[in-house]
């Protein structure tokens, strides 16, 4: 796995060791700061909050965070104004389908006639239209538009996304989306962190014959993704009726073989088998858990797996069945929180939408909300020890909000509260 590749872990590159920040006048430096791993139960509530803070930055690495007035500015350093801003951690977006042509806006026009996902689905739409029209577009094109969406992703204050592939269904189509998403990361604005979802629906052309499906994917694309380097992640969509459970299992496995991470769509629609396929598989995360019953989240917490979990799609699938991230709090697990940015279930991303859905839903407080958008986000993805936190040493993914108080974020909401969103001490976007 070519993490060396990856931008990801080596922005240095771009960092000019004399390139010193200081961000002052802001009410609230929200640190995240704490133990080297993933906040769980009444932690998810803690923000180690630095009031009329300062943050020193130098290379693009966090030197210096306290009190403004405990805190010496370096005469040669370039001052950031937050004019009585907030300042957090960039938001890690832990579950996205960024690369794909087309839209869904006819789909979803049908479904406010009364159509269902699964309906849809199921006369070959859904996943599978994009599919057909995501083979047919070339690299330049998937390009464009998916440099059109990362610019969304910055404006919500988010600075690194999981980016699946999918929308492709065949060896070379699922390469395409994977280099793609490589091109994307080398741009360095926002970061990426790579997934091979082959397995993510069964194309057209193998309707009916998914064990044939799932050998392409075994024998196919897996050496392929895995000695290219493209991905460091595989995740299957586990559904009785996509790929059940030991078809799933059969993919993870043999990504698991070649040095992948797992990563599950787990219990969307029903419970519980994505849960317990991916407590026995060590993944980690099972993502969605809308279904997932209290016996499946213990299988969960028992094995070390991360909920990732997206509202946003169950709330543009006009569902009220949101996942239950307060009994999952209770029995502490580290829950993330993320967009699940895609043309079919959930067209946004915006966390800040992610983040106010989460509570007004899923009765989560401000604080557990970021922590799980933040920090726990980014444990999710093996990052944790380099961002998602704002903390000495630590890379200054940070974002200038256009709140006084933390708790706005969630409060007002369908705004983009980001004002200026920096990566790796740059200035990638600022609100006009
Ligand atoms: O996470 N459930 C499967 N995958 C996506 C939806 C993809 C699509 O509809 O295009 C999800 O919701
Ligand atoms: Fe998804």
């Amino acid at each position: 796995m070519g993490s060396a590749s990856w931008p990801v872990d080596a922005p240095e590159a771009r960092a000019d060791q004399s390139h010193l920040l200081a961000i002052v006048n802001t009410p609230q430096i929200l640190t995240l700061a704490g133990p080297a791993r993933p906040r769980i139960g009444p932690e998810m509530r803690h923000l180690a909050i630095v009031e009329d803070g300062a943050m020193i930055v130098r290379a693009g690495r966090i030197e210096t965070i306290g009190r403004r007035s405990e805190i010496e500015i370096p005469s040669d350093a370039e001052i950031v104004d937050a004019e009585g801003r907030i300042v957090l951690p960039g938001f890690v977006d832990a579950h996205t389908h960024p690369v794909f042509a087309g839209t869904r806006a006819d789909e979803y026009e049908q479904r406010t006639e009364g159509a269902t996902y699964a309906q849809i689905a199921a006369r070959g739409g859904g996943i599978r239209s994009t599919v057909r029209r995501t083979r047919q577009a070339g690299e330049a094109e998937l390009l464009e538009s998916a440099s059109r969406y990362a610019e969304w992703f910055l404006r919500g204050g988010t600075t690194t996304i999981e980016a699946k592939s999918g929308y492709g269904l065949s060896l070379e189509a699922e390469l395409k989306i994977l280099r793609v998403i490589r091109q994307l990361a080398a741009k360095r604005r926002l970061r990426y962190v790579p997934t091979f979802l082959g397995a993510h629906e069964i194309p057209d052309e193998y309707r009916g014959r998914i064990d044939d499906y799932v050998a392409v994917v075994i024998h196919e694309m897996l050496p392929r993704v895995a000695s290219e380097g493209l991905a460091e992640y595989c995740d299957v969509f586990c559904e009785p009726n996509v790929f059940p459970p030991d078809r799933a299992r059969a993919v993870l496995r043999a990504a698991s073989d070649l040095g992948l991470g797992l990563r599950l769509h787990a219990d969307q629609f029903t419970p519980d088998a994505g849960a317990y396929l991916a407590a026995e598989l060590g993944a980690a995360t099972a993502d969605h858990l809308e279904a997932t019953t209290v016996e499946g989240l213990k299988a969960l917490q028992a094995a070390n797996v991360q909920p990732v979990l997206l509202p946003a799609s169950v709330y543009n699938l006009g569902s009220t069945h949101y996942p239950a991230a307060r009994q999952m709090i209770s029995l502490g697990l580290p829950v993330a929180l993320a967009t699940d940015f895609n043309p079919g279930s959930s067209p946004t991303a915006s966390m800040p939408m992610a983040l106010s859905l989460a509570c007004t839903h899923m009765k989560m407080t401000p604080a557990e909300a970021i922590s799980a958008a933040t920090i726990n986000a980014a444990y999710s993805l093996r990052r944790g020890g380099g961002i998602g936190s704002l903390e000495p040493g630590k890379l200054a993914d940070f974002v200038i909000h256009d709140c006084a108080d933390y708790r706005e974020l969630p409060y007002f909401f369908g705004r983009e509260p980001a004002r200026a969103v920096y990566v790796n001490g740059l200035c990638v976007y600022r609100h006009p």
